[in-house]
């Protein structure tokens, strides 16, 4: 399983590069505004600074809804830097531009997935990466973790080469969920990644192997 960090925040993406275990990086049009990051320009050149730092893929969302500024827009995120993959949301004219720039051989991330038939519809146009939103989800009582295992599971059946990309993710335990049903990446904020380093027995236990080694 991927872990791709989601935020724009440069040192959060630094400190999970440094830890060793990230995969990629996602942002969204909120993230990028929490960051300050406003203009056209100033997006791009925020898009090339993270490129800079991962060895990963970067999932660069649109704001167009409709198709020919989606192509438009779409094209020119992928041309910022190779690792750049355009998130594009579940839309009608989502789906017809995911077909479109796939043909062109540009990766697309379909977003704001929240049901099987949608990430059956985002598959079948081609997408490298579906994100179904599983805390959004649970924010409203639903399952998010059955939503991912749902889509993973007709994913192999078809053999559909699009990745299941489980976001909004909120704490660690949706993320050893998503590992138990087979998601390829999980995208999350720092903390959550963090949180599964955590154990009071390895606190406790290395504290006592510590103070054994240095008993006189
Ligand atoms: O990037 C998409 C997704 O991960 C957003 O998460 O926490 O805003 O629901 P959240």
């Amino acid at each position: 399983m991927k872990f791709f960090i989601d935020t724009a925040n440069l040192n959060q993406i630094r400190e999970a590069m440094d830890l060793g275990i990230l995969d990629g990086v996602t942002t969204n049009p909120s993230l990028m505004a929490k960051e300050g990051i406003r203009g056209e320009e100033n997006v791009k050149k925020h898009y090339i600074d993270i490129c800079n730092i991962v060895d990963g893929d970067v999932s660069a969302e649109v704001i167009s809804t409709d198709f020919e500024g989606i192509i438009r827009e779409g094209k020119i995120l992928a041309d910022l830097h190779p690792q750049i993959v355009v998130k594009v949301p579940m839309i009608r004219e989502g789906v017809k531009a995911i077909r479109h720039l796939t043909q062109e051989g540009i990766r697309t991330n379909c977003t704001l997935v929240f049901s099987a038939g949608q990430a059956i519809l985002a598959a079948k146009a081609g997408a490298t990466y579906v994100s179904p939103f599983m805390g959004r989800l649970d924010d409203i009582s639903t399952d998010g973790v059955e939503l991912i295992a749902q889509i993973v599971d007709i994913y192999r059946y078809y053999e559909f080469d699009t990745q299941v990309l489980a976001a909004s993710i909120r704490h660690t335990m949706h993320i050893i969920q998503c590992a138990e049903v087979g998601a390829d990446v999980v995208t999350c904020p720092l903390q959550p990644i963090l949180g599964l380093l955590r154990h009071p027995l390895t606190d406790s236990g290395l504290e006592k192997f510590l103070a054994d080694h240095n008993k006189k």
